[in-house]
């Protein structure tokens, strides 16, 4: 099963793909993910990718498309894999359906986690980021037991610095302007399938779930 998670920042990509990778035991590929790592680790592509990502400017298709190619050729993704946060514009879609067309494969569904931005505002602020293992909670919608303190492995709780409100508005702009017609080019393959991701996090799961057990 090849899974794509569209949606703009704060939709809750990140959220319901853990939760389908689990179920499903394939790969959660998130690119925001493995550049925030690379960040952290001070590698030549974390620090190409940090002034884009720190403006909330796309990071350039060149950097993003082999990175993912590579990725998914791996044998973990045999059985299949859920791509979160790529594509993000239409060559990067069109270059990983070069690469899927070649193997002879196609993604499966391409599903779009629907929040009006201005839920997704308020939703941002309240974020905080594992600066160890990366996991995500909500001050108010996924709490950790202990203020300020990871549940899965003790790390210090952080606001991204791509969270704060300006920067959030910029997000939301490029995504617009740059991803968002990427829900039309899924929709004239015939897999693109939408969700209402303004409802609770387990309704939302349980929306995706109806989609691919159907
Ligand atoms: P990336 O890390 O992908 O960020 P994003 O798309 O902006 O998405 P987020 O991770 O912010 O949101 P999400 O949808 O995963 O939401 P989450 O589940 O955390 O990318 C960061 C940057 O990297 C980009 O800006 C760009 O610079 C670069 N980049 C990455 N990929 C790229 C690419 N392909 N091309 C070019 N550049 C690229 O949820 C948000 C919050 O809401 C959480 O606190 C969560 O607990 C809470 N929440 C989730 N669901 C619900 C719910 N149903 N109800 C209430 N709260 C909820
Ligand atoms: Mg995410």
């Amino acid at each position: 099963m090849k899974i794509i998670m569209l949606g703009a920042p704060g939709a809750g990509k990140g959220t319901q793909a853990k939760k389908i990778a689990e179920k499903y035991g394939i790969p959660h590929i998130s690119t925001g993910d493995i550049f925030r790592a690379n960040i952290k680790n001070g590698t030549k592509l974390g620090n190409k990718v940090k002034t884009y990502m720190d403006q909330g400017l796309l990071v350039p298709d060149e950097l993003v498309c082999d990175l993912v190619v590579d990725r998914i050729q791996q044998a973990d993704c045999a059985k299949g894999y859920i791509l979160d946060g790529f594509p993000r514009t239409i060559p990067q879609a069109e270059s990983l359906d070069a690469a899927l067309k070649a193997a002879g494969e196609s993604v499966d569904y391409a599903i779009d986690v629907n929040v009006p931005d201005e839920n997704i505002v308020k939703r941002m602020g309240g974020r905080r980021a594992c600066v160890g293992c990366g996991a995500t909670y909500h001050l108010v919608y996924a709490p950790t037991k202990k203020e300020g303190i990871c549940d899965a492995c003790g790390g210090e709780l952080i606001l991204r610095d791509d969270d704060k409100p300006e920067t959030v508005q910029k997000r939301l702009d490029v995504y617009h302007e740059q991803t968002q017609p990427l829900i039309d080019y899924y929709d004239k393959k015939g897999i693109l399938k939408t969700v209402d991701g303004s409802m609770s996090m387990e309704d939302v799961f349980a929306a995706i779930l109806g989609i691919l057990e159907a």
